[in-house]
């Protein structure tokens, strides 16, 4: 493995963090490069449940490097409670690195996403974790970085400035209270002097790993189907979590990457708004939903769940330029008598397999269903793709001839050993 990318090729939640756990056995550094507090991976190891948000999974494997690259909009708070976390857990977290680069999550943000979302029109169903209105700033050019940590007169004039912005909204928009430059001063000093330490260059520690030949893991969040480009606009994340994104989140060319990874779940999920075409309201959601333990670990809320989206997996395959697939929760289709895959939509009478990514045109479109049999036998002990049952290698073969992406990687169960390869 030279440069790996792992890509979540739905909508969120297709167990990324334990697929970029298998994967970062063989790697010397692991990288996020994209989202922010808004991701929640759970890895469970050695009888241990990790929870990550921010901090890259690879953690967890002591000879590896984990960095958050610049692409990623840091919650500081967030931070802090996720490494103390996993400081009590027993993982060193010293060897964290941290971009320069990276855009900070700061309290207004936070404010302002739970403000705009407290407004029932256009409202998107996010984390609420301030991810919108960072990468806003960003854009605006208002945004504070981690390197501004490093020099207060610069951090705190930086400061001055967008809070009068954003306290004249918080103010006159929302009648809420303003906050205080030198509260928020005090605060960003304190985490300066946490993560000073920590902070580096994260385009030059790359590139000088590649050169070293070293392997590097780059972790996704989010999903495709998120993506602010390529998802299901005006639904989506304000991040790029597509693979083109891993190279804007990290400074590592186009055609450094050697391999991506698709990640999806042998059904579809969805939290928040948004069109879902395969979208179960019935029992066989809720078989789902309880079997795959469908409840999200950022915010807790229920996901919606739905037959496997085969329109949406292609499109993903073919925005991130998929090397390979991993499907995921395949142990949690068992039980049921009949398998269905969304192979077309049909929109305005017409039949497509185009993806419809625009998220109003989506909301339009009616899934058309291929029926499949289903299996009875659990899956999790099986650990060879020839040792599943019949109608679960038949499924398996049908995503693959309907993607036109091999199949290398298959989960039926939480824990590292219960997954197949090859
Ligand atoms: P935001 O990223 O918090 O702004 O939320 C925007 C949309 O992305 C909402 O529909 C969220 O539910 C969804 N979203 C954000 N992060 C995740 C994730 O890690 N998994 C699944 N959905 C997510």
């Amino acid at each position: 493995m030279a440069v790996r990318v792992v890509v979540g090729a739905q909508w969120g939640d297709e167990a990324k963090g334990k697929i970029v756990d298998l994967f970062a056995q063989q790697a010397d550094l692991v990288v996020r490069y994209a989202g922010g507090s808004n991701a929640g991976h759970t890895v469970c190891t050695d009888g241990q449940t990790y929870k990550f948000h921010l901090i890259p999974s690879g953690i967890l494997h002591p000879h590896v490097t984990p960095v958050i690259a610049d692409g990623v909009v840091i919650d500081l708070r967030a931070l802090e409670a996720e490494a103390n976390a996993l400081a009590t857990q027993g993982i060193d977290t010293r060897r964290l690195r941290i971009g320069l680069g990276a855009h900070l999550t700061l309290p207004y943000h936070r404010l302002l996403d739970e403000l705009q979302e407290a407004h029932a029109e256009g409202r998107l169903g996010t984390t609420r974790r301030g991810i919108g209105p960072t990468y806003a700033d960003k854009a605006a050019r208002i945004g504070l970085r981690m390197a501004d940590l490093l020099d207060p007169a610069r951090c705190r004039a930086r400061l001055q400035r967008v809070l009068t912005a954003r306290n004249a909204m918080l103010q006159r928009v929302y009648g809420a209270q303003p906050l205080e430059v030198d509260v928020l001063m005090a605060e960003l000093m304190h985490h300066a002097e946490r993560w000073r330490e920590h902070l580096v260059d994260a385009p030059a520690l790359l590139m000088d790993a590649l050169d070293a030949g070293r392997a590097i893991l780059m972790e996704g969040a989010q999903g495709t189907l998120l993506d602010l480009d390529y998802g299901t606009y005006p639904y989506v994340t304000s991040s790029h979590p597509v693979a083109a994104g891993a190279c804007l989140g990290t400074g590592i060319p186009p055609n450094r990457l050697d391999e991506i990874w698709g990640v999806a779940k042998a059904y579809t999920t969805r939290v928040g708004e948004g069109p879902f075409p395969t979208e179960l309201h019935d029992e066989v959601g809720d078989y789902i939903r309880e079997r795959g333990r469908e409840y999200g670990t950022t915010t807790g809320r229920a996901r919606r769940c739905g037959w496997l989206d085969l329109v949406a997996l292609r499109y993903a395959a073919r925005v991130n330029g998929f090397h390979a697939l991993a499907i995921t929760l395949l142990d949690v289709l068992s039980g049921l008598p009949t398998l269905r895959v969304c192979t077309a939509y049909r929109l305005d009478g017409q039949l497509t397999r185009q993806f419809v990514a625009d998220g109003f045109t989506l909301a339009r479109c009616e899934p058309v269903y291929e029926e499949l049999p289903g299996w009875q036998e659990e899956l999790s002990d099986c650990r060879r793709r020839d040792a599943l049952p019949l109608n679960a290698q038949r499924y398996v073969e049908f995503i693959e001839s309907y993607v036109g992406v091999p199949v290398r990687l298959i989960s039926v169960g939480p824990a590292r050993e219960q997954t197949i390869v090859g």
